[in-house]
């Protein structure tokens, strides 16, 4: 039997159980189709035959409009460190909402802003802002600002949100737009590069003196975690200081879930700025950029200007940014982040991680297929390869093969990614005994479908 026979045969299986199990999320998605464009929220979550659609989620579950539960290890691409609903974030929410949904420049803001401080490195002034997209807007002009220049470097396998300038490059290593409808004249000011070859960067700033700053995702999340070396991050620190380029790091995953101080306190490396969302509330919608004060003061405005609104200062604005809901989320999943700091629990978490990531190898090596699984902190994401996994190697990888291996997971309650994605995720409250779940859900399906008899 040919290859593709082979897999159309295993596809098959897979969407058939699928289609068993959910009808009512089959039912949803026609409802769905009728108004939502495409049937849902996002591009990300529309996966084939048609997605999940999800009614409550509580600790490490989650449960279906069919009521099928699922342990969930995408948590929402990486949000949700504290699990679903946890309750101080559910408890604290519900008191401070309940004084108004939007009080402006109220003191929960400021006390949020003096917990950020507290905890992360290169945090002098915050702002606050309601997404990772916005985030990293604003971090980037106010680098143009300080530094009177154009161009970002962006690095290859970096994801940094849904501006125009960054959907290029950011899960492949060409020079791919991810999306119709962007302007090639909003590409013009950004750089792509080679995450982790030094060279390349020093060359790029030798050769072109119209520089801002440099972004990147520290754990290179979207190209399959493949961290730089603390060198390497050393030498972009120095590189930048030397040069007058503002270091940005894209905290908007690694943010409290690589540890309290993000990967800027993991890796030893202060940033000049940095970008949070995601864990930052706990799942409630909140973002916040910070860092050096000299660079972050450019966002206030000076003179007679600073009473109307008005003046030269790099313009940041939000209606929602006073968002109560999401700042009390925030203050209290940072009291619980630090709880758990102090407990030694984020070792904990790591080495659970770590043991998922040893045991998914095993299951697929039990069986003859190629499989590595990366993991850093608390992410994973797995290759189904023989030869050694790099970013150029991931890149090539037939992504069938995970997507259909995530969806027959699915099958037997456990969400270890959205099949669309491929990122894998634990939280604090993600068990051993949830581990023991997923290990075997793993091993019946590989042995059910004979993933080995397809690739
Ligand atoms: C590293 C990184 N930066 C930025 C973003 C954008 O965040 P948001 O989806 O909240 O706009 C994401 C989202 O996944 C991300 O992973």
């Amino acid at each position: 039997m040919v290859k593709e026979e082979k897999w159309s045969r295993l596809q098959d299986k897979i969407y058939e159980a699928y289609m068993q199990r959910t009808p009512k999320s089959k039912q949803m998605y026609k409802r769905a189709l009728t108004n939502l464009a495409g049937g849902v929220c996002g591009h990300a979550r529309l996966f084939q035959p048609y997605p999940l659609y999800m009614t409550h989620g509580i600790e490490s579950k989650i449960w279906d409009v069919d009521t099928n539960e699922y342990i969930d290890c995408f948590l929402n691409a990486g949000s949700l460190l504290l699990g679903h609903s946890h309750p101080e974030v559910i408890k604290e929410i519900r008191q401070e909402s309940g004084k108004g949904l939007l009080v402006y420049n109220s003191d929960l803001e400021v006390r949020c802003a003096e917990r950020l401080k507290e905890v992360i490195p290169c945090a002098e002034r915050v702002r606050f802002a309601n997404s990772g997209t916005e985030a990293v807007m604003f971090a980037v002009r106010v680098a143009r600002e300080f530094t009177g220049k154009n161009k970002i470097i962006k690095f290859y396998g970096h994801y940094h949100g849904q501006d125009d300038q960054f959907l290029i490059g950011t899960s492949t290593n060409e020079d791919e737009v991810i999306s119709s409808g962007v302007p090639q004249d909003s590409l013009t000011n950004t750089v792509l590069l080679r995450y982790n070859f030094i060279e390349d960067v020093v060359r790029k700033l030798d050769e072109d003196d119209d520089i801002a700053g440099i972004i990147l995702d520290p754990q290179m999340s979207m190209g399959g975690i493949f961290p730089a070396s603390i060198e390497y991050l050393k030498k972009l620190r120095r590189l930048s200081e030397e040069r007058g380029v503002v270091l940005i790091f894209d905290e908007v995953i690694t943010g409290f879930r690589l540890a309290l101080g993000g990967a800027q306190e993991y890796f030893g490396v202060t940033p000049d700025l940095a970008c949070y969302s995601k864990s930052i509330a706990g799942g409630a919608k909140f973002a916040a950029f910070m860092g050096k004060e000299e660079i972050m003061e450019r966002l206030v405005p000076d003179g007679f200007s600073a009473y109307t609104g008005g003046g030269k200062s790099v313009f940041q604005s939000g209606t929602y940014n006073d968002g109560m809901a999401a700042i009390a989320g925030a203050l209290a999943a940072i009291k619980v982040y630090k709880k758990l700091s102090e407990k030694g629990e984020y070792e904990k978490l790591h080495k659970r991680t770590a043991n998922l990531a040893k045991a998914i190898e095993i299951a697929f090596k039990e069986r003859r297929i190629g499989c590595q699984v990366n993991c850093l902190g608390a992410s994973l994401k797995i290759f189904l390869t023989d030869l050694e996994p790099s970013f150029e190697t991931y890149c090539k990888l037939d992504r069938m093969v995970l997507f259909l291996f995530f969806l027959s997971l699915i099958n037997h309650g456990i969400i270890l990614s959205w099949p669309s994605s491929g990122s894998i995720f634990l939280s604090f409250v993600h068990t051993d005994e949830d581990n023991e779940k997923i290990i075997e859900a793993v091993n019946l399906s590989l042995e059910k479908y004979r993933f080995e008899e397809a690739i």
